[in-house]
């Protein structure tokens, strides 16, 4: 093995000095650390992932590129890191929801490493150069960089908050293990596979998924109800809806015809673009072709749910045109005979052509709750496209692989958080923010974004790309909501406060206040600072003080 190459150990996990008792970390409520003999993963700078920590720095809002009425939401351009440790004294515990897309570690310029910021959080990374694999050190270094920032996103998420992180196969493992060490295994909700591709490479296994790894920050605490999406439901009943708007009366049968006409030519055209192409883009309807039904209320398919395996119960339903009693479950009907009565009255149950056959029961397609399913397939293309049509092919020469806002819709949207406030430090080119204020505008929710974006040195493309392209589709596709764009700034310590403008030093309090409503009061502070700032309300004053106390470094 090559020196610096991080390991498997074995461990047992404690938290405990003398590695016996297993419980949650007394000052961080994190999941025991393992350490020891058992199985855990090691590397070089292990030890001090959580406590390498730069110093808050002050956020400086940029009116001439922040966009609109922001109503929470942030963009904010610096390193991770440093942003994030500035953000926590406030938004400790309050995210909702976390997505991560960071570098992959591909060895193609995707991962830039500053041994110098390893060294000396606070530093300002001018030795950064991208890692290749032929560097031994490769996996130390991205766990090192890794560690410390998921670290913090673990502090920042609510007791309820989910975290997502898309990776590739080149650090799934290692990226599991740190996981599993920061949340906790027990807290790992599952890994989602994204599907966005076809390779045609027969050199190699053609790969054409990503990964998405979830994790809560704790399980029980999360949402027990995951919402998944069916393209396949969404246009069955997309094409009931076109078929029957604008009409003022739906004639059932008209257009139960014309429905299934239109499943028909759909599915002949998608066998016919697979036979020509080996490929097609149009929805495979599958099982849901069986939903072929439709109604006044809507699509139905008619199931065979009316039996119980034993002791059901027995009584006649008369066939509507025989007028004779209908076959009967040979164990009995499910429903009670009152049961039964309502769900005739109410139109929901379905006759076969005479009383020989058992009746049914009618199952809407609105009504069926989709799970969240583990592999995802939004096709890739997808990304680039709707970068593309807002800014124009230049901007996916400058960001080649955004992804997909369908994807990160679909991420946000199946936790059922229509309320939540989403965290993206790994921003790029802005996708999740996109896609917050695109569900919103569909579902009328409040969701929420913190971005964060570091850029390049030749290019800080927070600004250039991601700022302009939020701003381009909030008007371009009517979507509610701006944002304040703001800028890593000096380091926040006495001196740079004693420097703040009054507006600056009212900011700072309200992002320093942990409670957020001025009441997160730990200690007062030293005279000085209140001399100079006696027109400070106490309380604010002395909150500002005893979060300073924390952050002097
Ligand atoms: C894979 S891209 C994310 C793409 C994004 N999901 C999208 O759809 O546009 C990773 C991004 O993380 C940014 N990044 C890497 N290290 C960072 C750091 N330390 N602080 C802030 N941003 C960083 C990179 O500049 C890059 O834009």
């Amino acid at each position: 093995m090559r020196k610096n190459q991080p390991i498997a150990r074995s461990g047992r996990t404690s938290n405990g000095r003398n590695g016996r008792k297993a419980g949650l970390d007394p000052v961080t409520g994190a999941p025991p650390r393992p350490a020891g003999p058992g199985m855990y993963l090691h590397w070089e700078g292990r030890r001090g992932y959580r406590t390498r920590m730069p110093a808050p720095r002050v956020l400086d809002p940029l009116p001439e590129l922040s966009y609109g009425e922001p109503g929470g939401n942030r963009v904010i351009e610096g390193d991770n890191l440093q942003v994030m440790i500035s953000l926590r004294s406030h938004y400790q515990g309050t995210i909702d929801i976390a997505y991560l897309d960071p570098p992959y570690n591909t060895g193609r310029n995707d991962f830039a490493y500053s041994d110098s910021r390893y060294n000396d959080p606070n530093a300002d990374a001018d030795d950064m150069v991208y890692v290749g694999n032929e560097d031994g050190g490769r996996h130390t270094k991205w766990l090192n960089y890794m560690g410390p920032r998921l670290w913090l996103v673990w502090q920042l998420l609510a007791d309820h908050g989910v975290c997502f992180v898309s990776i590739s196969d080149v650090e799934l493992f290692r990226l599991g293990l740190l996981m599993d060490e920061i949340f906790g295994e027990q807290n790992r909700l599952g890994v989602l596979v994204w599907k966005g591709s076809i390779e045609n490479n027969a050199t190699q296994i053609a790969s054409e998924h990503e990964y998405v790894l979830c994790y809560a920050k704790r399980k029980e605490r999360a949402t027990r109800v995951w919402k998944g999406q069916s393209e396949a439901k969404e246009w069955l009943l997309a094409t009931y809806r076109d078929l029957t708007k604008g009409r003022r009366r739906v004639n059932v049968a008209s257009i139960e015809k014309e429905y299934r006409a239109a499943i028909r030519a759909h599915v002949e055209q998608r066998k016919q673009e697979i036979a020509e192409n080996g490929e097609s883009d149009l929805v495979d309807l599958g099982r849901a072709a069986r939903y072929r039904h439709v109604d006044k209320r809507g699509v139905y398919a008619a199931e065979d749910h009316t039996d119980k395996p034993t002791g059901g119960y027995f009584y006649d339903v008369i066939h509507p045109v025989t007028e004779k009693p209908c076959k009967k479950p040979e164990s009995g009907y499910r429903f009670t005979e009152e049961t039964m009565d309502r769900l005739l009255a109410e139109d929901r149950i379905v006759f076969g052509k005479d009383h020989q056959r058992q009746v049914q029961v009618k199952k809407y397609l609105a009504d069926v709750a989709e799970p969240l399913r583990s592999v995802l397939t939004t096709p890739a293309k997808l990304g680039t496209g709707s970068l593309r049509k807002l800014l124009g092919p230049p901007a996916v020469a400058q960001f080649p692989h955004p992804k997909p806002v369908e994807l990160i819709e679909q991420l946000l949207w199946s936790t059922g958080y229509d309320d939540a406030l989403v965290l993206d430090p790994f921003a790029g080119s802005g996708t999740t923010a996109h896609a917050v204020m695109r569900l919103n505008a569909s579902d009328g929710g409040s969701r929420r974004f913190i971005m964060i974006e570091e850029g390049t040195r030749d290019d800080r493309y927070c600004r250039t790309l991601l700022a302009p392209r939020l701003s381009t589709a909030i008007e371009q596709e009517e979507l509610p909501g701006g944002f304040t764009f703001e800028v890593k700034g000096r380091r926040l310590n006495r001196g740079a406060i004693l420097d703040l403008e009054r507006e600056a030093i009212a900011n700072l309090i309200i992002h320093t206040d942990a409670t957020g409503k001025g009441r997160g009061i730990a200690r007062v502070g030293g005279l000085s600072l209140r001399r100079r700032f006696g027109w400070l309300r106490c309380g604010a004053f002395a909150c500002c003080c005893g979060h300073l106390a924390s952050f002097a470094s």
